[in-house]
């Protein structure tokens, strides 16, 4: 069939089709001479469920065309969200994609990777032309998977895919609150409401250690940046509207867990043994309430609300100074 060339945009026939969010996989294969092959793509699709049978393509640039068309078989490998770096050595030319990777055996020579998200195991069973690329379609002879997140990708980014139960969303099925309310969709009450929700919790640990939230954000603070002024202590928790005062100082020192340093008019604060000894444990106490949680939210949505809270933190941030930037 002839075809015409397009009268549009490339780039931006490019970015429409972006739009439609995919997973990343990877395809591999063997060449003849024994050495393993592969790239990444986004084009993996499913075709049919009896047969068996899924599809990819291959564009005509690729070096790896060849072997892919003389060979038999190709193996897919969905990503998870812990294989972007892969995903990215496998989309560059003149990488040794190969190196240090871990391979499985599999029903056939084409190699295997582990720790996928899923695995489809294929023989060509067609070739079609598709103008600028080969469209593969593959017969699939073995296959696994495993509940670890799957890695997406949307113009030309990789992305997260986060799950939106019905069930968590109560949408505006009840009448619309009156002027002076607001609802339960607005972002300050959702992060207000979260972030106690889940503060309590520490809270309640901290003061088992007979301390309160302020102790503990000063302890963090000296933790990650020793020896500071009270004017620097301050503008590392100016974010949580808590002032940091002498007094409250010289009661951690009272405690043993802060020593103060230097003259008077300079004074420096530095963590004691006690003192970081105490803060690892909070941490470990942080860690806890995390991994608690992430298994109720899942792995997955925990690291996708890990993402979305800190570009929050960097589209409203007022200046703050990094606590975690090198000295
Ligand atoms: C997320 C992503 C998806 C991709 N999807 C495809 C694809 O479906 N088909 C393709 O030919 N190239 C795709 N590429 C580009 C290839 O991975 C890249 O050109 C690779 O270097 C080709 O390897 P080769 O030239 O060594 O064979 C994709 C790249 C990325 C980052």
């Amino acid at each position: 069939m002839a075809m015409q060339n397009a009268s549009f945009d490339p780039q931006a026939f490019r970015a429409a089709l972006g739009t439609f969010t995919t997973g990343v996989t990877i395809i591999t294969t063997q060449a003849e001479d024994g050495s393993p092959v592969g790239i990444t793509a986004n084009s993996f699709n499913s075709v049919s469920l009896n047969p068996p049978l899924v599809l990819w393509s291959l564009s005509k640039n690729a070096r790896s065309l060849p072997v892919f068309s003389n060979g038999k078989h190709w193996n897919v490998h969905v990503l998870s969200t812990e294989q972007e770096k892969l995903s990215g050595r496998f989309a560059t030319q003149g990488e040794d994609k190969f190196a240090e990777v871990q391979l499985d055996n599999g029903v056939s020579e084409a190699p295997l990777l582990q720790d996928c998200t899923a695995r489809f195991q294929c023989r060509t069973a067609f070739q079609y032309e598709g103008g600028d690329h080969v469209i593969f379609v593959g017969e699939v002879l073995a296959f696994d998977h495993s509940d670890r997140a799957p890695l997406a990708f949307q113009s030309g980014q990789y992305a997260l895919a986060t799950r939106k139960p019905r069930s968590e969303l109560r949408l505006a099925t009840t009448p619309p609150p009156p002027e002076c309310s607001y609802t339960e969709d607005l972002l300050g009450y959702l992060l207000g409401r979260g972030h106690y929700q889940v503060l309590n919790t520490l809270r309640r640990m901290v003061s088992n250690q007979q301390l309160d939230e302020q102790a503990f954000f000063i302890l963090s603070v000296l933790c990650i940046r020793d020896n500071l002024s009270l004017e620097e202590i301050n503008t590392f928790v100016s974010y949580t509207g808590h002032e940091v005062t002498l007094a409250g100082m010289r009661f951690l020192e009272r405690q043993h867990l802060v020593a103060i340093e230097g003259d008077a008019d300079q004074l420096r604060f530095v963590l004691t043994a006690n003192g970081r000894e105490l803060s690892l444990q909070q941490l470990a106490l942080a860690k806890v309430v995390e991994e608690e949680l992430s298994a109720k939210l899942g792995s997955a949505d925990a690291q996708a609300l890990k993402v979305l809270l800190k570009r929050l933190i960097v589209v409203s941030d007022p200046g703050l100074p990094d606590l975690w930037a090198p000295r």
